[in-house]
């Protein structure tokens, strides 16, 4: 079972990700979370992050590619945040041909800048995963993670100018996507405005069904 999840940033592509891939065991893949932990010991990489601009597409590839190649995925699994343009499109395809992947659905969730905005300047991450929202979803005492107690902080790409950033790099760049995906019949449209659980419902059954 292997699906893409694609999305503008503040859709709730990770949120999602991460309660789909354990319900239906597969691995979850999130390009952006690789990034995050690359740009740790990678200056360049951590500038491109914090500007909202894309890493260049031969090292995305190559980090998906190998990836990829891993055995853990044999089960299934679900790509989040790549494809992020059409040449890394092609290059996937490529990729999945020569390893005879086949892909089953690509869950296209949507929400307007104006909520993505609301989403992304409350969220707080965790080191270990977890994701929190000032107002939305608050964590039991502030500042601390409810899983690890670890202490939670803002993204770095998480300032409002930056995320109007993200924004038009998504319509310029990922969106061009739907249209490359249009013909495979493998879209999946999600309203990523409703709640999270819904959300969660809606993909689910979804994915149950076959779609
Ligand atoms: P990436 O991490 O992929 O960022 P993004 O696409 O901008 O997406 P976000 O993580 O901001 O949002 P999300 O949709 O996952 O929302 P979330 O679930 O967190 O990429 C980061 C950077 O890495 C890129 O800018 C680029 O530099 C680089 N990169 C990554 N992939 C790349 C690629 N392929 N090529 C080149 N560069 C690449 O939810 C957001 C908030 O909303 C949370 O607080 C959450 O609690 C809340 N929320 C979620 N769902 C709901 C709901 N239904 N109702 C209310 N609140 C909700």
């Amino acid at each position: 079972m292997n699906y893409i999840i694609l999305g503008p940033p503040g859709a709730g592509k990770g949120t999602q990700a991460k309660k789909i891939a354990v319900r239906f065991s597969i691995v979850h893949l999130s390009t952006g979370d690789m990034f995050r932990e690359a740009k740790k010991s990678n200056e360049s990489i951590s500038k491109l992050l914090s500007s909202g601009q894309l890493v260049p597409d031969e090292i995305v590839v190559n980090m998906v590619r190998k990836r990829l190649e891993k055995n853990n995925i044999k089960k299934g699994f679900l790509l989040d945040g790549f494809p992020r343009n059409v040449k890394q499109a092609e290059e996937l395809d490529r990729i999945l041909m020569s390893e005879n992947i086949k892909i089953d659905g690509i869950l296209l969730i949507n929400v307007p800048f104006e909520e993505a905005v609301k989403r992304i300047v409350g969220r707080m991450v965790c080191v270990c995963g977890v994701s929190y929202h000032t107002l939305l979803l608050p964590p039991k005492e502030s500042g601390k993670c409810d899983r690890c107690g670890g202490a939670l902080f803002h993204r770095s790409d998480d300032k409002e100018d930056v995320i109007r950033d993200r924004f038009s790099v998504y319509e310029k760049q990922t969106k061009p996507l739907i249209e490359y995906y249009k013909e495979s019949r493998l879209l999946i449209y999600i309203d990523g405005l409703k709640s999270e659980s819904d959300v969660f419902e809606q993909i689910s059954g979804c994915i149950i069904g076959g779609r």
